[in-house]
């Protein structure tokens, strides 16, 4: 692993807007707590945490020219299908060129806390988990997710991508496959 956390919080203080890098330490914090819950690493989930929104400010365009990262299709067009989807699919390629990480398991729980996806890891699970219930998202379903959560996670995986899918389609938004995919995979884990 390559900087340490001091050096990236000074790093992504300066990358990311006053709230997002609070909502940030914020995910953090709430991933050490459900990591412990379930035994598994509290640094991994820790860092995990941190990072993943780091390319909540960027796009294609603002990569290249600032960080000489090349996005590719198909994750160019996700930029303009799945905007709010964009940030989470290509953040390992931008934390592994900018901060050098490259935990496998790290990447993959940055990669998927948006969409979520089937079958996830535990710490993905951990980090898709936290983005939602971190005290900062001060409304009641986050609140009652959070309980939920620190009991049973993939009851609230699935009640998240639930909620999730009803607001998008109350907007009148697209919804992106893999949110449907763990929807589908995690409704077993529903409240019978
Ligand atoms: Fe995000
Ligand atoms: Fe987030």
């Amino acid at each position: 692993m390559g900087l340490s956390i001091q050096t990236l919080k000074d790093t992504l203080d300066s990358l990311l807007p006053k709230s997002r890098f609070e909502h940030s330490l914020r995910v953090a914090d709430m991933a050490v707590v459900l990591a412990s819950l379930n035994n598994i690493s509290t640094e991994k989930a820790y860092l995990a945490g941190l990072i993943h929104d780091t390319a909540k400010p960027m796009s294609p365009q603002t990569l290249l020219s600032d960080y000489s990262v090349q996005i590719k299709d198909p994750l160019e067009t996700v930029f303009s299908e799945y905007k709010a989807v964009w940030h989470a699919l290509v953040a390992p390629q931008v934390v592994s060129t900018l901060f050098q990480i490259n935990d496998e398991a790290v990447l993959d729980a940055i990669q998927w806390h948006t969409t979520g996806k089937a079958d996830m890891a535990f710490l993905t699970k951990v980090i898709f988990v936290a983005d939602f219930v971190e005290p900062g998202r001060n409304t009641d379903i986050s609140r009652a997710m959070e309980i939920i959560a620190k009991s049973n996670i993939d009851r609230a995986c699935f009640e998240i991508s639930e909620f999730s899918i009803q607001k998008l389609n109350k907007k009148n938004n697209k919804i992106h496959p893999l949110t449907i995919d763990c929807y589908n995979h995690y409704r077993s884990f529903a409240k019978k």
